[in-house]
């Protein structure tokens, strides 16, 4: 199939319209970088160069791209049923993926509650945790809790408890807030290879909040298990044991934002699990469906779901909440397909697997030019470069525009590059996105 042939051609006339999220939009329209097909490990970029997909898109097409189970299964569905209304109507394969998700989450997490993203299921969990304590007669707790250099998407509640400057400056005050400490800390962990060993005791910043603003009024704390957005942040051993026993002794629900971490990206189902650490939540979204159609979840423990169905008198809706696309018939479709593909090729265990590998091939990079420490845990590393002075992130972007010159997709975040591959990349191809970094960081200025 002659793929440029089918595409609308983007020129001078038509680039203007479009506003780009989180884009520089002038500068990018002045030299447009665009992508036109992808397949597996590679996408192509509309001048025909295959480009090296070193980051899941943005850390979602975890099972790689164009995976043709989940093609054939978005278009079986799309002719047989295109639309079932969310709310008081359903449709079998709602209720069929919800089983499947709640089967791969840990403990009693097991219901599941369907959005369209990342972010919705972040401000839908918020909701969830204010409601619940509301139904168990505790509707005092109102503030919500986050974390420093935390992001939580780009709802109200998500820039509330996100811990994102440049996130939030413009928007005014939302939602009660507070943050804890975050845990990034260059002296103590450079270089650090998984968890870091210093640092279990920032947990205990939430003690402080608790004295501050009295656990009477807290309803929940929202953390990433792994900070991806600001720079890949790996827990410190121990940190998020502790923030779950504070948490408990304080009658505060936990919630894990796992919209990166999930489905498979550090080598389990959720990063709960590799961390052995239990939440009330968990927020999911990306790997879902391998990002073929939009989805998220926020998937809860029992106790919580019950806590609904027990406050609200039969027949009554147990929670005002919902979208139009809950539980699209599409989204579905692609996340039943792509659940079958991560446990017939294994991924999780794929991922877990070639990690030591993805681990030994970054941390060559310690010692060039510039980079100031190396972090990674499961599929993914942080390569921080020093900031070039006066002109904070301007290196890691310049890095990021040779890499894709030189075939190979990264990205950035401040300056700090992060590194998150579909989790069927080869050993040669972790090895060519690595070495592909390491000579472009020393042809930066
Ligand atoms: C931890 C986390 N939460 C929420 C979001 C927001 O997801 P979306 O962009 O799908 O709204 C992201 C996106 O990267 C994320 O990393």
């Amino acid at each position: 199939m002659n793929v440029a042939a089918t595409l609308t051609e983007v020129t001078s006339n038509n680039i203007e319209a479009y506003w780009m999220p989180f884009t520089a939009n002038r500068q990018f329209k002045s030299a447009p970088r665009l992508l036109v097909s992808a397949k597996g490990m590679y996408y192509q970029s509309r001048d025909g160069r295959q480009i090296l997909d070193g980051t899941a898109g943005l850390w979602c097409v975890n099972a790689g791209h164009c995976r043709d189970e989940i093609v054939a299964a978005v278009k079986a569905q799309v002719e047989t049923l295109d639309y079932a209304p969310a709310f008081q109507m359903g449709h079998p394969a709602a209720f069929e993926l919800a089983a499947r998700v709640a089967a791969l989450a840990p403990g009693d997490l097991d219901h599941v509650f369907f959005v369209n993203s990342g972010s919705e299921a972040v401000d839908t969990a918020l909701k969830i945790a204010l409601a619940y304590h509301q139904a168990r007669g505790q509707g005092s707790r109102f503030r919500l809790i986050g974390r420093e250099r935390g992001y939580h998407g780009v709802g109200f509640g998500g820039i509330a408890v996100g811990g994102i400057v440049t996130n939030r400056k413009a928007f005014g005050p939302s939602l009660a807030a507070d943050h804890i400490a975050h845990t990034h800390n260059l002296e103590k962990n450079a270089f650090s290879r998984g968890e870091p060993e210093w640092g279990a005791h920032l947990a205990d910043d939430l003690e402080r909040l608790v004295a501050l603003h009295d656990a009477s009024t807290i309803a929940a704390v929202i953390v990433e298990p792994m900070a991806g957005s600001t720079g890949v942040l790996v827990p410190p051993k121990g940190y998020l044991k502790r923030l779950r026993e504070i948490c408990d002794k304080h009658g505060i629900l936990l919630i894990f934002d796992e919209v990166i971490t999930g489905f498979g990206r550090l080598g389990e189902s959720f990063a709960a699990e590799r961390f052995g650490v239990l939440p009330d939540m968990i927020t999911c979204a990306k790997g879902l469906t391998n990002a073929t159609v939009p989805m998220g979840g926020v998937i809860v423990r029992k106790p919580v779901y019950e806590t609904f169905m027990k406050a609200a008198p039969e027949g009554a809706i147990e929670l005002f909440h919902g979208y139009t696309y809950s539980g699209h018939p599409l989204a579905c479709a692609a996340g039943l397909a792509t659940l079958d593909v991560y446990r017939k090729e294994d991924l999780f265990a794929r991922a877990r697997k070639i990690a030591p590998s993805f681990e030994n091939a970054v941390h060559t990079l310690k010692g060039t030019r510039h980079v100031i420490d190396v972090r990674n845990i499961g599929l993914v590393a942080g390569i921080e470069l020093a900031p070039r002075p006066g002109r904070p992130t301007a290196r890691a972007f310049e890095t990021f525009l040779k890499c894709f010159e030189k075939g190979v997709l990264i990205r950035t975040t401040g300056d700090t590059i992060a590194l998150s591959p579909p989790l069927i990349v080869s050993e040669a191809e972790i090895d060519r996105i690595v070495q592909t970094i390491g000579d472009v960081v020393k042809s930066v200025e």
